[in-house]
């Protein structure tokens, strides 16, 4: 019943973009349907979220698989001004409706300052934490790491509780990101080889949940991705610990083995003898197939993973890149995201998620050395908040390029600040 009337609410917002779209502002056709959007907004009676994330339309806890034509064009425009997120209180009006599309038609939503419409960048600015903040918050993580080794052996012996036990940690950790303390610093470095697995589903999970906090998501969202993401390796328990733990390249047998472990875990998420929110198995299932359907479990007919599968892949990636492996050296964050954004490009990473999280992470900030596809070296002048992989550059030899216009050159590398 309420899911109808936030249904209703959102096709009045699209009919009513589409009818500004067709008639002048002020137009009674432009008024009414106005008014038909904020009546239906203030008889769903709750805030609303949505989010646009390159492809997909996030409301709330979901994401919309078919979202009405106007809805979508009217968020594509919204993100072409530089802000994919939209809070719209019950209480916003009709008027406050017309003022914000104009403004979003006008491309200058800088500006906005409507009390019940508010717009917002995917990025939230995330101020340096001090290093007593950042020790505190490392020793609440460290904490969590016998729970989450207690959280994963027994959701793999399909032990009841281990869910209530991983849900816990969520809470936890949850608890820490609305404090405000340091995300994703802190645990970066305090991993060894012998607790890997729980430190990278910890580390994975607060990731993850960061990520969620800065797109806005709701929090029913934020929990079951945290939560997908916490438990996204589980099958890994299913692999031989000779095959998990072995010093060097896996041969072919051994890696096709390995590989099940996303199709392992999704089964072992799905036959839990507790109820489990669908997200789970599926970003077991989906974290290693990336954005563009290349990677695995390999699928005949390419198979689209869903946008929280994408972003825990992220998080996934970036820490398996910092991690202190027998057969690999860690990188430092700057090259891990340097590898990252080559992914970005050719397609497996999902750029949107890469954006929000090199924010979070603090890289190409003004002053930044970077190595431009040209070889060129050259230091960050100027971020955009809504597209922060392509900032201006200042470039060696003089040259002001902005990269968000200049499709034919990019970052190569991010170098070391301090090197
Ligand atoms: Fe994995
Ligand atoms: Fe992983």
């Amino acid at each position: 019943m309420t899911r109808d009337l936030l249904d209703r609410f959102l096709r009045d917002l699209g009919a009513f973009y589409r009818a500004r779209l067709m008639y002048p502002a002020g137009n009674d056709q432009v008024v009414r349907a106005a008014e038909r959007a904020a009546v239906s907004l203030s008889a769903w009676g709750q805030r609303v979220r949505i989010a646009w994330m390159g492809q997909d339309l996030l409301v709330e806890d979901r994401t919309l698989a078919d979202p009405p034509a106007a809805l979508r064009a009217l968020l594509e425009r919204l993100a072409a001004a530089g802000r994919e997120g939209v809070h719209l209180d019950p209480e916003a009006g009709a008027e406050e409706l017309e003022a914000w599309i104009e403004c979003v038609l006008g491309g200058d939503v800088d500006h906005w300052a409507g009390h019940h419409i508010r717009v917002g960048s995917l990025l939230l600015d995330k101020t340096q934490a001090s290093t007593a903040r950042l020790t505190r918050a490392a020793a609440g993580y460290l904490s969590l790491i016998p729970q989450v080794q207690e959280a994963l052996s027994d959701l793999s012996q399909e032990k009841a509780g281990g869910l209530t036990r991983a849900r816990e940690i969520v809470r936890a950790i949850a608890s820490q990101l609305a404090t405000g303390e340091e995300l994703v610093n802190p645990i970066r470095d305090l991993k060894t080889h012998d607790d890997y697995t729980f430190t990278h589903a910890l580390n994975v999970c607060v990731i993850s949940a960061a990520m969620c906090r800065s797109l806005g998501l709701g929090k029913a969202f934020v929990d079951a991705i945290s939560l997908a993401a916490l438990c996204h390796d589980v099958g890994k328990e299913k692999v031989p610990p000779e095959i998990l733990n072995k010093r060097g390249a896996l041969d072919p047998e051994e890696k096709a083995l390995m590989d099940r472990h996303p199709v392992e875990g999704a089964a072992l998420l799905m036959n839990l003898p507790e109820a489990v929110d669908p997200l789970l198995p599926v970003v077991a299932y989906e974290h290693h197939l990336g954005a563009d359907g290349s990677g695995y479990p390999a699928h005949p007919a390419r198979r689209r993973a869903h946008p929280a599968s994408l972003l825990v892949a992220v998080a996934d990636v970036y820490d398996a890149l910092r991690t202190v492996r027998t057969y690999q050296e860690p990188r430092s964050a700057a090259e891990a995201v340097s590898v990252m954004l080559e992914r970005g490009r050719s397609g497996v990473l999902q750029e949107t998620f890469l954006g929000v999280f090199a924010r979070l992470l603090g890289v190409l900030r003004p002053s930044d050395p970077v190595i431009l596809s040209d070889g060129r070296r050259a230091r960050v002048q100027r971020r955009r908040d809504h597209d922060p992989l392509r900032p201006v550059v200042d470039a060696e030899g003089g040259g002001v390029v902005d990269l968000a216009r200049s499709r034919d050159l990019w970052i190569e590398h991010i170098l070391d600040a301090e090197g």
